[in-house]
């Protein structure tokens, strides 16, 4: 699991004036909104004795921990001590790790990381979403899997033929159309696969560690039918995730088509889910080891390449020590306001460290979107 990304946590409506508990990349956090409506993300471990702030309540637009009472801001500032009595000043240090966050699609994405603005890889566009002549679905799937594979199963073309029945197209043979086999567009990487015919295709790819798009496209035409898929995967930790599904179409529109096109989602989801669940070993392998890959899986590949260095630059959480300290140490995942120094009540969580081959460097932020 990887910190440093933009990772959806719920949808926007179900994020209120009620604190709401979501476990990520196998910490918990809190999401609330403040007195103006805006949305805050915050490390769920109060950092006076521990206690899980999600169950406490939001007072003035501040989370209140419920052991003692204290208060926390939407930058995660402590702003009352109430033990300190009234009028008391609270010390700067007395604060926990709030996350950048943003509203978009229906969804809200929180920042889990410290990088600064300018250096954050991006969310995946949809700019479908909102468009004239467009119509879209919001779905929410668990799985009992490592993220990897759930990420790789949205890589990989040739399972269509076997895993699901989608009407005309079972039964064809999927080939990785070679000029495009990896395109590499502003932090996201897809490839193109041609189904049975030159006009039919499917393409299919990634946005930063997590965030995959699969297209079925029936002609090349604009107005040519055109069934879309946005997964916003969220590791919930190292064996399960969240699925944040949004499906765009621009035929069909009108919205009792929704009723029928529901459970043939659905449906699709959980023949990808049985096989994914039982992939052996749980977690992909590193690189191309202990597999045999093909001409097909050259995404696969690449997508294990930025993994690793991703890995390199420092973002990836070393689950096996956090696992370790569990019992004893109550990690956070540092966010931006750590860059500014300052002393932390609790530890930041461990990562694996960058070995000195590292020669990662995200790409041109300056070149066009994966749907041009
Ligand atoms: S543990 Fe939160 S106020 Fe004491
Ligand atoms: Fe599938």
């Amino acid at each position: 699991m990887f910190i440093n990304f933009w990772y959806a946590v719920a949808s926007s409506q179900s994020v209120t004036d009620q604190p709401l508990k979501v476990r990520m990349l196998g910490q918990d956090f809190v999401l609330f909104r403040d007195g103006s409506g805006a949305v805050a993300c915050l490390a769920d471990t109060c950092i006076h004795r521990g206690a899980s702030l999600g169950n406490g309540k939001v007072k003035e637009g501040c989370l209140q921990c419920p052991y003692h009472g204290w208060r926390f801001d939407r930058d995660g500032r402590c702003t009352r001590i109430p033990s300190l009595g009234a009028g008391a000043r609270v010390p700067a240090r007395a604060r926990v790790d709030s996350y950048p966050v943003v509203e978009r699609y229906g969804l809200i994405f929180a920042f889990l990381g410290d990088l600064p603005e300018e250096e954050r890889p991006p969310i995946l566009e949809i700019p479908e979403w909102g468009r004239e002549g467009w119509r879209t679905m919001a779905y929410t799937y668990d799985w009992q899997v490592h993220f990897q594979r759930s990420v790789e199963n949205s890589l990989d073309a040739p399972h269509v033929d076997f895993v699901h029945d989608f009407g005309g197209m079972n039964n064809t043979t999927f080939k990785l159309e070679p000029e495009r086999s990896v395109v590499e567009e502003r932090g996201a990487w897809g490839a193109v696969h041609l189904i049975d015919t030159k006009t039919q295709h499917f393409e299919h790819g990634h946005c930063g560690a997590s965030h995959t798009w699969t297209w079925l496209l029936f002609g090349k035409g604009d107005d040519s039918p055109r069934f879309l898929f946005y997964t916003f995967i969220t590791p919930v930790d190292e064996t399960r995730v969240r699925r944040f599904l949004i499906h765009a179409r621009n035929v069909q529109l009108e919205p009792r088509v929704d009723d029928q096109l529901r459970p043939a989602n659905d449906t699709a989801e959980r023949e990808d889910r049985v096989v994914i669940e039982s992939l052996r070993p749980a977690e992909s392998p590193t690189g191309t080891h202990h597999e045999f890959m093909v001409a097909d899986d050259a995404i696969m590949v690449r997508y294990r390449e930025r993994l690793r260095e991703w890995e390199q630059r420092g973002w990836r959480i070393d689950s096996d020590e956090v696992q370790r300290q569990r019992k004893r140490v109550a990690f956070a995942i540092p966010g931006p306001a750590r860059r500014q120094g300052g002393s932390w009540v609790l530890d930041p969580i461990p990562l694996l460290a960058p070995d000195e081959r590292s020669s990662a460097v995200w790409p041109d932020s300056s070149s066009s979107s994966p749907s041009s």
